[in-house]
């Protein structure tokens, strides 16, 4: 539809209805206007896939490698790829509206939604951004760039003062915004927090002089330059807290719904004149225009016919398995260890919790709910074939709640089928409506029957074995809970002081019950109470057989790993310990794991250790183990990825998109915290790698670095200013491996001071990939654009671009230059 158009639907609407449009109907949705041939608008999370409406069993989702898997692959095709395939997922649950990508930087390693964002580096943010958003929104579907910004840590998320100079704001934290926007974003989501004194949901010059001032045309943006953006910036779920202030800074729609600060005291303000009427047709046009793309309003051009494709599971495994990163790999006689012919071992142990129990995504409302998860002890079993014996120990217990009660071991008592029976009942305990569940950790955020006062679960667990064995309840808020015959137990668990709502979610307060039970089953209930104005309930109902102690497990995997011609250990963190809603507090592995590797390490020369973790961790054993492969949180189709990539049967060819340290301590910026509300962004651009590089301290494995399963040698590089001012760039590769293997060329920008004995370190000015045989050789093109080159120039307001001599190197890593050209300049 034209604008022509969209305008005179705007025409039709009454103020009351225009501003009823601009807050969610509810947590997920925009009203419909059928008047206008409106529908209603769905919205959904988030950046590891499509959760839907509802958080739960009953809407599966394809869960996707997650952000930080993404970025490893330096390869704009293969996420674009990605992009396409969860966009084609959210037409098939009729979502139009999509909370992705997550482009805030790895600031700090502990920062909880590491796991969630791309990268410590602005450019590699930027490509990767650009090329999920024309992914998603070549499906139909609209992509929300977030969180606009300064959001890079989540200690006090909703509150803090984010205080970053003009010039590291610029050329550090926006780029990525703008590269979205030039992509052609159709959402913006405005952070929790402030900039500069400045709510986000209220910032004026951000949302409305940064993103939508201008026609983007102009060489950047600036007062008055701004990018163009004509899409709908959104505010995060609660964080708009001001009427006036933020209908006034441009934020067009509050969410989530039915109440918040705009619907009638809107109105209002427009009505005194406060709020132009004029800002309002503008926020509903691009609601409209929004509804027009995606296909929710009569009238619109159809949409390409996409749907799932039946591949979609092997489309997950290969960029899985693409995206994992050869830290280290050594020879343990003849060869590298990696990759593992399965031919040439008959007895393999398989070390390690994340082994059968696969971290494949993190916590907080980036979470979907997979059909399935494959773990890899099953994929490796399956890889290695029927002639090889695997012997597995998880060695350490990593999880802190029980096991969730699996639908396998339950069934509804009220009519023996498989699954727990919900109940949803009113103060007198009436049952409103009911419901089969194939899952016991639930998640309810509206949606319930009016008047439902208590949350009642019924299940009769199936006892694999008479013992004591343990029960427990997970959540927030006051159950009731009875186990067999044992009398009700009251329990009451309050989220942690200060906490926020998600960490509710993630990281639940539990209370355990050990209960002798001798029967073959028993009966378990829990009612959990809910407020009827606050009709959200999370909730989880565990149980533990008896089990060998804990020392036994660790016993248990060092003799495994003595009698195995090789160890494949698979340790990691939890979706508990990488989360939205709380940042971490260290970098180790959780529980005993970093002992279990050294301690199996020391029987088994031949040790693989596989880590399943989306942001850094320390891995104080990394020297003492021949190979180290970096497997992210890998998705549903995780365990084939690993098993895909330690056979070689896919190069793990993923390079760090972010620098890991020795210890947390040699992280240039670590805390999180903010101090008097304020975190200070006193760095400015140096952190990630340039931090490290000026602090002259090496990482454990730097920005960029990934082995692969070949080896290059770098033979020459040219470069020119071509007409544009752009910097084009040729790299000659060789592949002097043994196999065939896929190199990311990268360029970093040096001498950009004119000094370089007082230059800051080079940063990332752009990359290139390429797949070559055996000996052959590999042009790589890549081409820098001037915005890239140009610096903000405070006093100017402007992109400037200093006359003079560059040098570009081509590098490996930020640690591994391998080749240097100089490309000379003109200013601007
Ligand atoms: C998160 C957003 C998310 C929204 C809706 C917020 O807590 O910060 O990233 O899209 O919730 O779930």
């Amino acid at each position: 539809m034209d604008n022509k158009a969209l305008v005179e639907l705007v025409g039709r609407l009454t103020l009351e209805q225009k501003v009823a449009l601009l807050t969610g109907e509810d947590f997920w949705s925009l009203r419909a206007v059928p008047e206008i041939g409106l529908r209603k608008l769905l919205v959904s999370d988030g950046p590891a896939g499509v959760r839907g409406t509802t958080w739960d069993e009953r809407d599966p989702s394809l869960l996707f490698p997650n952000p930080t898997a993404l970025a490893a692959l330096w390869d704009p095709g293969q996420v674009r790829r990605a992009g396409a395939l969860m966009g084609a997922q959210a037409r098939d649950k009729g979502v139009a509206w999509h909370l992705a990508p997550n482009v805030n930087l790895h600031r700090s390693p502990l920062g909880g939604r590491h796991f969630e964002c791309y990268s410590e580096d602005p450019v590699l943010t930027a490509k990767t951004a650009a090329a999920f958003v024309e992914g998603v929104q070549s499906a139909g579907v609209a992509s929300t760039v977030k969180h606009f910004v300064g959001n890079e840590s989540e200690t006090e998320r909703m509150t803090y003062d984010a205080v970053i100079d003009e010039a590291t704001l610029r050329e550090v934290y926006l780029p990525p915004f703008e590269a979205a926007v030039r992509a052609g974003v159709w959402s913006v989501m405005a952070a929790y927090n402030s900039v500069d004194g400045v709510s986000m949901t209220d910032n004026g010059p951000l949302i409305t002089g940064v993103l939508k001032d201008g026609d983007g045309s102009g060489p950047g943006f600036g007062p008055g330059l701004g990018l163009g953006f004509d899409g709908v910036a959104v505010s995060d779920w609660f964080a708009t807290r001001s009427t006036t202030e933020s209908a006034d800074a441009g934020l067009d729609v509050v969410m989530p719904g039915p109440t918040g600060p705009w619907g009638e005291a809107l109105v209002a303000a427009v009505r005194r004149g406060e709020v132009e009427e004029s800002a309002i047709d503008d926020k509903v046009l691009r609601v409209l225009r929004l509804a027009d793309r995606t296909g929710f309003l009569d009238g619109s051009d159809p949409l390409p016919p996409v749907s799932t494709p039946d591949d979609a599971d092997a489309q997950l495994r290969d960029i899985a398995a693409r995206a994992m990163v050869v830290l280290r790999n050594e020879q343990v006689g003849a060869d590298p260890l990696l990759p593992l012919d399965p031919g040439s071992v008959s007895r393999v142990a398989v070390i390690g919790p994340n082994a059968e129990l696969l971290t494949a995504q993190g916590g907080g409302s980036a979470h979907v709910n997979p059909a399935h998860v494959i773990s890899p002890l099953t994929a490796l079993t399956e890889a290695l074939g029927p002639m090889v014996t695997v012997d597995f120990a998880e060695g350490v217990v990593t999880q802190r709640l029980l096991p969730a009660i699996t639908p396998q071991a339950a069934t509804d008592p009220d009519t023996g089928h498989p699954g727990l029976r919900v109940d949803f009942i009113d103060p007198a305990g009436d049952v409103l409506g009911s419901e089969v569940r194939q899952a016991s950790r639930f998640v309810f955020m509206g949606g319930l029957p009016a008047g439902t006062a208590g949350i009642r679960v019924r299940a009769d667990v199936v006892i694999g074995q008479a013992g004591n064995h343990q029960f427990s309840v997970s959540g927030v808020g006051a159950f009731r809970l009875v186990i067999g015959d044992n009398a009700p137990m009251k329990i009451t668990m309050s989220p942690s002081a200060g906490g926020d709502l998600v960490e509710g979610l993630v990281k639940p307060p539990e209370h355990r019950v050990d209960v002798e039970i001798e029967t073959e089953t028993v009966r378990i209930e829990v009612v959990a109470q809910v407020d009827p104005n606050l009709p959200i309930a999370m909730f989880g109902l565990n149980h533990q057989e008896p089990g060998p102690a804990e020392e036994e497990l660790f016993q248990a995997a060092v003799d495994a790993a003595r009698a195995a011609d090789v160890v494949v250990m698979v340790v990691g963190t939890t979706d508990e310990v990488e989360s939205e809603g709380f940042d971490r507090t260290d970098l180790r592995l959780p529980g005993r794991q970093d002992e279990l590797v050294h301690a199996v390490a020391a029987q088994n020369p031949r040790t693989i250790v596989v880590v399943n973790a989306g942001a850094p961790v320390e891995m104080p054993w990394r020297d003492s183990v021949p190979a180290v492969l970096w497997a992210w949180f890998p998705g549903q189709e995780g365990g084939y990825a690993i098993a895909d990539a330690v056979t070689g049967a896919v190069e793990p060819g993923g390079r760090l998109p972010t620098t890991f340290p020795k210890t947390a301590a040699d992280a240039p910026v670590l805390s999180t915290a903010p101090v008097d509300g304020k975190v200070v962004y006193a760095e400015g651009s140096m952190f990630g790698y340039r931090g490290y590089a000026k602090a002259e301290i090496v990482p454990a494995y730097p920005f960029g670095h990934g082995l692969g399963y070949t080896t290059w040698e770098y033979e020459d590089i040219t470069a020119g200013v071509n007409a544009a001012g752009d910097v084009e760039v040729a790299v000659k590769v060789r592949n002097t491996g043994e196999r065939i293997g896929r190199e990311v060329v990268q360029i970093y920008l040096a001498c950009e001071g004119g000094d370089p004995q007082r230059d800051d370190p080079p940063r990332l000015a752009g990359f290139g990939t390429t797949l070559a045989a055996p000996n052959e050789i590999a042009t790589v093109p890549i081409t820098i654009s001037r915005r890239v080159l140009a610096r903000w120039d405070v006093a100017r307001r402007e992109w400037c671009v200093r006359a003079g001599v560059r040098e570009l190197i081509a590098a490996r890593s930020a640690w591994d230059a391998r080749i240097r050209t100089r490309v000379e300049l003109a200013g601007s």
